[in-house]
């Protein structure tokens, strides 16, 4: 069983599918967490972030482990260190690069294809699982996401606001897999709804789409 959710930043789509996972006891896997662990991988090897050859390289040497709520990378715990600002931004450039897609995309499907899992990002109803059987597009109001982002990592709200207008923009405007509902998704505006209402909400669509 694949549930794929997918949107943009600061939709609630970490939140949504760790609580989700956890009650259907299914893995769950953030994929934006794996195009992070490259991002900070370049950044410290000091590879441009548009030698798409080296790139490429990276990703495909990358060892990149979830356990539980923690990330490593190549062994080393980097869970707290991928939610850098420019880590953040890094990841968005990597993850332009199709030979990264590629390489994230091959372990994607592999985890998938021996779990039962709910995985969030941004391609996964679209193109790395298009035959889920759940598809979620989570989104909601930019200003409201942008306030939530600030709340988590204590920034200011209008230059959060500024960073994922930018980041979004570049996530959806990309040839290779963009941010884009599935047409078979369904699309959620999670705005006025708390973490509880959408989950129920997510909840109700996985009982109609598998009794079918
Ligand atoms: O979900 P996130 O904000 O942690 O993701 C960080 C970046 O990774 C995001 O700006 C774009 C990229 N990403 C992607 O291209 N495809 C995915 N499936 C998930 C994330």
């Amino acid at each position: 069983m694949i549930i794929a959710i997918d949107g943009p930043a600061g939709a609630g789509k970490s939140t949504i599918a760790r609580s989700l996972a956890r009650r259907l006891g299914a893995t769950y896997i953030d994929t934006g967490a794996m195009y992070r662990a490259v991002a900070l991988w370049a950044l410290r090897a000091g590879i441009p972030l548009d030698d798409m050859h080296k790139l490429e390289q990276l990703a495909r040497a990358a060892h990149i482990e979830f356990a539980g709520d923690v990330i490593r990378l190549n062994g080393e715990d980097v869970t707290a260190e991928i939610r850098r600002p420019e880590v953040t931004d890094a990841a968005s450039k990597v993850s332009i690069v199709p030979g990264v897609r590629r390489a994230m995309r091959a372990e994607q499907r592999r985890i998938g294809a021996e779990n039962s899992v709910v995985m969030e990002g941004r391609d996964i109803g679209t193109v790395v699982f298009p035959q889920a059987q759940v598809k979620i597009y989570l989104d909601a109001d930019p200003h409201v996401r942008a306030g939530r982002r600030a709340k988590e990592t204590g920034a200011a709200v209008d230059r959060v606001e500024r960073e994922i207008a930018e980041r979004d923009t570049r996530d959806r405007s990309r040839r290779e897999a963009p941010l884009i509902q599935a047409p078979d998704a369904e699309y959620i505006d999670s705005t006025g709804l708390t973490p509880d209402q959408v989950e129920e909400a997510i909840l109700k669509i996985i009982r109609k789409r598998t009794s079918n």
